[in-house]
């Protein structure tokens, strides 16, 4: 298999301050190798979705069942945790504009109360349905109740039915066991695919809930977990040998001398939501009020996400001049898909010269090295992870890897990288407003 490399020359992280972490985390690593005997018993279950045949097999089912439905669409309706894996994956692997291109399943996205966006993609739907053609409505919800995915759930499956005279065969349900959202499934006929137990939302797009959609669209879903389960056996290795591990000990170390904000800078614009997914994995995962024993410690790294080469135009000015406190993780391919050369235009090369009869990858190439140079002069500290390329076993080693980081980080942090009560905070707010308000 194509491995992933992962290196930290520049991270300005000492030999000293990575032995610190590795005692830290020593335990933790043997605890998570036992994790992965336990199924799903843990917090750290998670782990086991890119092993787990079972969910697998039964995705597959589910996925060539509503295929023979020759539908156009599918539209996931879910926020967060609950359609950012999967939009992360479609893009990086399919491109921004797989709908546009020469997909057999389109794919839409629905996640906040929006009326313009819900509004658009009815506009979008309506004539399909219209026309005889068909759709598939995959709402998904960990706990079944979240208001912005049932609101908008609630007004899609009311267009379905307006349409379609058996709508539930055209609906799938991805919640966790016995949600109110299950029991609705249930009750109506619709299919349903289960969230184990342990998997929390940032964590679950190797569950049903990424599966599922990606699976329609032609995702080659074995090669993902493939990728997946290669990042997972690198993240159970001891310290030296465990990339994910490392990378959190030198975002800790580097955290504790002052950077306080982690840039994901990814050359690619098809990777642009996969950095919106690690936003949400770090941000939930590590901003916390308390520690794991309940003292007020209000911590928290603020990821940032910068495209290459696009952002060097907007925030490098920033990034390379300004304050001192960014630890950078460059993200970049060693291969495009395809391959795209410049002319050979005498004219051309008066205004930009030496890219006559290069192609755009050698240019890319040229402008990540540059920056790379111009970050290590101005003494800025990064990691460096390159991806063989855009397939399913790449992003699947990519998504892994920085998963297993997560939760090595909230160790090293002192906080619990799988909760997110604050979050709770403004839900169970919003509920008492629509309680009052007409
Ligand atoms: O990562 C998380 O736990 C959250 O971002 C959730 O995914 C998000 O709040 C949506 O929750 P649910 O899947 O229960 O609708």
């Amino acid at each position: 298999m194509k491995r992933m490399d992962f290196s930290y020359n520049n991270s300005m992280v000492s030999a000293k301050e990575l032995l610190d972490c590795k005692k830290a985390l020593m335990s933790e690593i043997k605890q998570m190798q036992k994790v992965s005997d336990l199924g799903y018993d843990d917090d750290r279950a998670s782990i086991n979705l890119p092993i787990d045949k079972e969910i697998k097999n039964l995705v597959n089912k589910l996925v060539l069942e509503k295929l023979k439905l020759n539908p156009k669409y599918i539209v996931v309706v879910g926020i967060g945790g609950s359609n950012l894996g999967t939009i992360a994956i479609q893009e990086s692997v399919f491109g921004k504009l797989h709908n546009q291109l020469k997909a057999n399943v389109k794919i839409l996205y629905v996640d906040t109360v929006d009326s313009d966006l819900v509004n658009s993609v009815m506009n979008i739907l309506e004539p399909v349905l219209k026309s005889g053609g068909n759709i598939i409505l995959n709402g998904v919800s960990k706990s079944g109740g979240t208001t912005e995915t049932i609101a908008n759930f609630e007004i899609l499956v009311n267009l379905l039915k307006k349409y379609k005279k058996n709508y539930e065969q055209y609906v799938v349900i991805t919640t966790g066991k016995n949600s109110k959202f299950w029991n609705l499934a249930d009750e109506k006929g619709f299919s349903v695919l289960q969230i184990p137990k342990k998997v929390g939302g940032r964590y679950s797009v190797f569950s049903p809930v990424g599966l599922f959609p990606l699976g329609m669209i032609g995702i080659n879903i074995n090669k993902l977990l493939k990728g997946a389960e290669e990042a997972r056996r690198i993240g159970l290795n001891s310290f030296m040998k465990n990339q994910s591990a490392i990378s959190a000990a030198i975002i800790y170390s580097q955290f504790i001398k002052g950077k306080s904000i982690v840039d994901t800078f990814l050359f690619g614009t098809d990777f642009e939501s996969l950095g919106k997914w690690y936003r949400q994995l770090m941000g939930e995962s590590i901003g916390k009020e308390k520690d794991r024993k309940g003292k007020k410690v209000n911590l928290g790294i603020t990821p940032t996400v910068s495209i290459g080469s696009t952002d060097l135009h907007s925030v490098a000015q920033l990034y390379l001049g300004g304050p001192k406190d960014k630890f950078t993780v460059f993200v970049s391919t060693r291969k495009d898909k395809n391959k795209i050369n410049i002319p050979t235009m005498k004219e051309y090369s008066k205004l930009v010269d030496h890219i006559q009869g290069k192609s755009l990858k050698n240019i890319m190439d040229a402008i990540i090295g540059g920056t790379k140079r111009a970050y290590a002069k101005a003494r800025l500290p990064f990691v460096d992870v390159i991806l063989p390329d855009k397939c399913e076993q790449s992003i699947g080693q990519f998504l892994q890897f920085k998963m297993m980081e997560m939760m090595y980080l909230g160790v090293l942090l002192g906080v619990n990288p799988f909760d997110q009560p604050n979050v709770e905070l403004y839900k169970i707010e919003t509920k008492k407003l629509l309680a009052v308000k007409k």
